[in-house]
């Protein structure tokens, strides 16, 4: 059996940032409560990780304790929930992947100047409910592939795509628009890290008869590269841990290829490979 493991898989650049920023405010907290805004990153593992080392996760603001330290996702968060933190005497370590502030501060320039932002994304996903808050009144729409522009009101529109949206999507959405504004701005705003971590797995998925992606089930990068892989293979596996393989689940394979989202750690990619071979 062969096993070829993306050359890119797991951590991203900014996954890889934010966890060492967590890591050095826990080294030096003294005693001052660290808390995280939701999850810092989309993997259980590494959340429940950073919860031992003393990270307290809440979902909502109001359980932020005054002038505690607060660590905002690599997703980003809106401009008037860092207010309301500010309020609250909190200091603030941001670790909002540079990649996002990118989309940010394009959705505030351009919503401003009076174009339409049109956002492919997930409407759920913190990083998108981020986004949102940058536009100016309600110069901003979240939409999907499928989306129908029939009743839209626009002479000139920007269109961006979160982050870890997939090229073929946002390449759908860009022809789909043309013809129908009279001003049409594209700004490719998917993260390096995505582009070539979907460019390995369609890659990757042609050569092999399973593949295997691995990343929290929350993790909106990894969804797609297992959407991805659908297309080009037909075995294809989302699991979080080596825990979920067995012996039934790659039986017949003769080629697995294996690849990871950005918030997957190198240490659960070797064991998901060390359970395939043994
Ligand atoms: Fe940043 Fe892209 Fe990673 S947006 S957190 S480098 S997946």
């Amino acid at each position: 059996m062969e096993i070829k493991v993306a050359k890119n898989a797991g951590y991203c650049f900014g996954v890889k940032r934010a966890i060492e920023m967590v890591e050095e405010t826990l080294k030096n907290y003294e005693g001052n409560r660290v808390y995280s805004l939701g999850e810092i990153i989309h993997n259980p593992q590494v959340v429940e990780r950073l919860k031992r080392r003393g990270l307290i996760v809440v979902r909502d603001i109001e359980d932020v304790e005054e002038n505690s330290t607060v660590i905002i996702s690599a997703h980003g968060r809106s401009e008037e929930d860092i207010a309301r933190l500010k309020k609250k005497g909190c200091k603030i370590v941001n670790a909002t992947c540079p990649y996002v502030r990118l989309p940010q501060s394009i959705i505030k320039k351009m919503s401003s100047e009076g174009y339409l932002v049109i956002l492919l994304g997930d409407r759920e996903h913190p990083e998108v409910k981020g986004l949102v808050s940058f536009a100016n009144g309600e110069n901003i729409r979240v939409v999907n592939t499928n989306e129908d522009f029939s009743g839209l009101e626009a002479d000139k529109v920007a269109v961006l795509a979160q982050t870890t949206q997939n090229r073929e999507d946002f390449n759908l959405l860009i022809n789909s628009l043309l013809g129908k504004f009279k001003e049409i701005r594209v700004f490719d705003t998917i993260c390096d890290a995505t582009k070539i971590r979907q460019e390995e797995a369609i890659k990757l998925a042609q050569e092999v008869d399973l593949m295997i992606v691995i990343g929290g089930r929350n993790s909106a990068n990894t969804k797609r590269l297992y959407e991805l892989s659908t297309r080009y293979c037909k075995r294809v596996l989302h699991i979080e841990t080596e825990k979920e393989i067995d012996r039934s689940i790659i039986s017949g394979a003769e080629r697995i290829g294996i690849t990871a989202g950005a918030s997957t750690p190198n240490d659960i990619i070797k064991a998901v490979v060390e359970r395939i071979r043994c």
